[in-house]
């Protein structure tokens, strides 16, 4: 058995106001990733549509404490975790949650409350990350002050590109400039992909060439880069949702599985590698039957983390930082080439945004 190392804790934030690009996915998964793998994961759900908490079978009874009560009321995040597995715990959410947008709007320093609300839990876990709302409001906000780095999955289609600016020159650019100095754009993780269309190379091409654009600048993303796993489409990753499972536990030897270990091995290096590779985690709350989403059982989503981190079973090494992409699956070309995607191209120009007060993004 290996060795625990201490780990350089890592705190991210998936994000991409664009809907149904795998944010949730992507979140349960790399969480799972990294759990088998022995590192302690929390996976804040901060989403009202609570996909997360459904993801990992979890609905929650009237009197389970959420994400809404730590933001709206103040609760400790202590009484609202609940675990999924040994290694594994979610900050979970309810529909509660939509009316936080509106509730929040009036509060002095609503941008941090996360961030405030999880320094008590904070050294008990090695990663956290958020699964955000499809919005840039107040929500997304205070992932990204409470997180230091940004996770942008995205689905390389014709209208991919559209947001992204208004996402990184507008509100990461803000909350970098006036709450979190820290906040660093990871990289870009393409889901659902389809690497053999021309579309998908020109959009990685495009994502490509706008990152490398930026690196030695100031900005966020100045050492992004785009992951070079692509997560395939792969109706296993669906049903797992579904059935209340990680990919990992519900089809360990899909496309699915193999794509979210790379990528999570990929973005965490060697935290991320298990010890026997798609060796089956062993869960505690694991839904008895194959049952929907909208039946999966309450009762074994109850088990609350409250107890401090277990001796350390299985081992992961230090950071070894992923060197910054210079080359992707998909390399430009040299000349130029017919671009009928011109009007959806990051322009780089952030001088030239004026971004206004973070209370117009919320
Ligand atoms: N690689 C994939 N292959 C097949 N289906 C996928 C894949 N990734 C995600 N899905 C499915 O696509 C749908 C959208 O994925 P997901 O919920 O992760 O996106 P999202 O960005 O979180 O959406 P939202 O913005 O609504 O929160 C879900 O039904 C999910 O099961
Ligand atoms: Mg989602």
């Amino acid at each position: 058995m290996r060795r625990r190392a201490v780990i350089e804790q890592r705190r991210i934030a998936v994000i991409n106001q664009k809907g149904g690009v795998g944010k949730t996915t992507t979140t349960a998964n790399l969480g799972a990733a990294l759990a088998r793998a022995g590192a302690k994961v929390l996976l804040i759900d901060l989403d009202p549509q609570s996909h997360l908490s459904l993801y990992f079978g979890m609905e929650l009874a009237e009197d389970q404490p959420s994400i809404y009560d730590v933001l709206a009321s103040g609760s400790p995040v202590d009484d609202a975790l609940l675990k999924v597995d040994k290694h594994l715990s979610i900050l979970p959410a309810d529909i509660d949650l939509a009316g936080a947008e509106a509730e929040l709007v009036s509060v002095t320093g609503r941008e941090v409350l996360l961030r405030e609300a999880l320094e008590p839990v904070s050294d008990r876990f090695d990663f956290m990350l958020i699964d955000c709302p499809p919005a840039l409001g107040v929500l997304t906000v205070n992932a990204l002050c409470a997180m230091n780095e940004v996770l942008i999955p995205l689905q390389a289609h014709f209208l991919a590109l559209q947001g992204l600016g208004r996402l990184l020159q507008q509100t990461v650019t803000l909350v970098r400039q006036r709450i979190n100095p820290n906040l660093t754009v990871a990289g870009i993780a393409l889901c659902m992909h389809d690497s053999t269309t021309r579309l998908a190379g020109e959009v990685v091409e495009d994502l490509t060439g706008f990152l490398e654009g930026a690196r030695g600048t100031n900005v966020a993303w100045a050492e992004a880069r785009v992951y070079k796993t692509f997560i395939r489409r792969n109706i296993k990753l669906a049903e797992s949702a579904s059935f209340g499972q990680s990919v990992f536990d519900y089809a360990p030897k899909s496309n699915g599985a193999i794509d979210y270990e790379r990528l999570a091995i990929e973005i965490f290096g060697e935290h991320a590698r298990p010890a026997a590779p798609r060796e089956r985690t062993k869960k505690t709350v694991v839904p008895p039957a194959p049952a929907p989403v909208a039946t999966s059982s309450k009762e074994k989503a109850k088990e609350r983390v409250t107890t401090p981190a277990e001796p350390e079973p299985a081992t992961v090494e230090p950071v070894v930082s992923p060197p910054i992409a210079t080359t992707t699956t998909h390399a430009p070309t040299g000349s130029a080439p017919p671009d009928p995607y011109r009007h959806i191209r990051i322009t780089a120009d952030v001088q030239a945004s004026q971004p206004d007060k973070i209370s117009s993004v919320s």
